[in-house]
């Protein structure tokens, strides 16, 4: 893997069309922020003609994101046009599920699920979540490294995806091996697949070992968990198995990586912002801006891409049907016309949930309140031990350019 340009004065020097933001190396040697300043400045609508994905446009700015998003009739997530990655799912094995479908099914099948997120149900879960954060940090070593993402993060993550879906408790890390395993670059050297003949084989094992829990909870009375409303849900309890793979990723994946990403990007904000570390901890009132800021400023989900069914103009770009259009979020989220100093981790934004992390319209990300409610909890036991946490290393990122990866984090908690 040949190294991209790292500086602000080599990206400057790059010809435009040799601008290519979809290389995984970018994301994995955390250089992306000069080539998206270079975009939104010179090409914000940017035509990559070349690249390992194909041709594709660049949406780099907030506002023309928020354009496609909301115009879901023009640019299409359907996963016979191609989906919602950068990198198509190969045709033989593709796996849709309703985040690469547009309505009316998108709609249908959303619905399913929404209640298990909604409010109401938040309220539920809130001391579940609460005892277990508490015990995960009281169990933490102490004035010894350990990594944060594994004891931490991958650990919360893991066990409210399992309750989410009432999985055998023992075999969660099942769920987390997944979760790795459907948004893994088989490229990586250290992916935990390497082909997509085996990731579809892995799944496959996901789908039977999650076929018989399913057989299960289609015979017994509807309950409140994913796995029982899916298969008493009119939209989705006849779902072919392909359909059923494709689904069962999206809600393994959409819980965990996300939210879990988050958890350690936070920790490393505030390492790095000692100062916003400081006006937390004098100020506890602040927490909730907090997380929000975590959310904008770690961006999990790095893009998110769309067809376009027909011809369109988009930041003075001609677009024609059929083009690759992809939604930067790291970008959007970084641009200086819509945030005041958006390189800045800044824990008093007078808006802090301007952002786009969660993608907005149709599609906007169904858990949201949920991810909220567990950073929060997080954050808040945090600051209740009063713990000092310390990062001791670098992180080591994920070659991807779709989920902004941190896959380990060594820290020490000192006494
Ligand atoms: C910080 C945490 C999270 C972030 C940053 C995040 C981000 C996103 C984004 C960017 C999208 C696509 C939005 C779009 O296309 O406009 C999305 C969709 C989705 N997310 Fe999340 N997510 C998070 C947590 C969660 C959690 C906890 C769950 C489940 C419990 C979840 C489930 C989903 C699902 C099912 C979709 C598809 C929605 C649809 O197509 O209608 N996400 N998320």
């Amino acid at each position: 893997m040949k190294a991209p340009a790292q500086t602000w004065q080599d990206v400057d020097a790059l010809p435009l069309d040799k601008i290519n933001v979809a290389d995984p190396k970018l994301y994995q040697d955390d250089v992306w922020a000069p080539y998206f300043a270079r975009l939104r400045r010179e090409a914000p609508v940017h035509y990559c003609p070349e690249s390992a994905y194909g041709p594709y446009w660049s949406v780099t700015r907030f506002k023309d994101i928020m354009h496609v998003e909301v115009n879901h009739e023009v640019y299409s997530s359907a996963a016979e046009l191609g989906g919602i990655q950068v990198e198509d799912q190969p045709k033989a094995m593709d796996r849709p599920s309703f985040i690469r479908m547009d309505p009316p099914r998108h709609t249908q099948q959303r619905r399913v699920v929404a209640p298990v997120v909604a409010s109401a149900n938040l309220a539920n879960l809130e001391g579940t979540i609460r005892e277990r954060t508490a015990r995960v940090l009281d169990e933490l070593p102490r004035n010894e490294p350990f990594d944060w993402v594994d004891r931490v993060s991958i650990e919360l993550t893991t066990m409210m995806l399992a309750t989410l879906f009432d999985f055998p408790w023992e075999d969660r890390r099942k769920l987390t091996w997944w979760s790795d395993v459907a948004v893994a670059n088989v490229q990586a050297p250290d992916a935990p697949v390497h082909s997509e003949d085996e990731r579809f084989a892995e799944l496959t094992s996901m789908a039977e070992y999650m076929g018989r829990l399913w057989a299960e909870r289609a015979n017994d009375p509807p309950k409140f968990d994913l796995l029982s409303m899916l298969a008493h849900g009119q939209a989705t309890r006849d779902m072919p198995l392909r359909e059923f793979m494709g689904t069962l990723g999206l809600l393994i994946v959409g819980g965990n990586d996300t939210t879990r990403n988050t958890m350690s990007g936070g920790l490393l904000a505030l390492h790095r912002h000692p100062d916003q570390w400081r006006r937390l901890r004098d100020n506890p009132a602040l927490l909730p801006s907090l997380v929000q800021e975590t959310i904008r400023w770690q961006t999990p989900v790095i893009h998110m891409r769309r067809t376009a069914r027909e011809d369109a103009e988009l930041g003075g770009q001609h677009i024609r049907a059929g083009d690759k259009v992809v939604m930067w979020y790291v970008s959007g989220n970084r641009d200086e016309e819509v945030i005041d100093d958006p390189d800045g981790f800044v824990i008093d934004r007078p808006r802090p949930r301007h952002h786009l992390s969660f993608g907005s319209g149709i599609h906007r990300c169904v858990g949201d309140r949920l991810a909220e409610l567990q950073l929060q909890i997080l954050w808040e036991e945090i600051l209740k031990r009063d713990l000092e946490i310390e990062v001791v290393g670098p992180p080591v990122r994920a070659y991807s350019n779709f989920l902004r990866g941190i896959k380990s984090l060594p820290v020490r908690i000192g006494t």
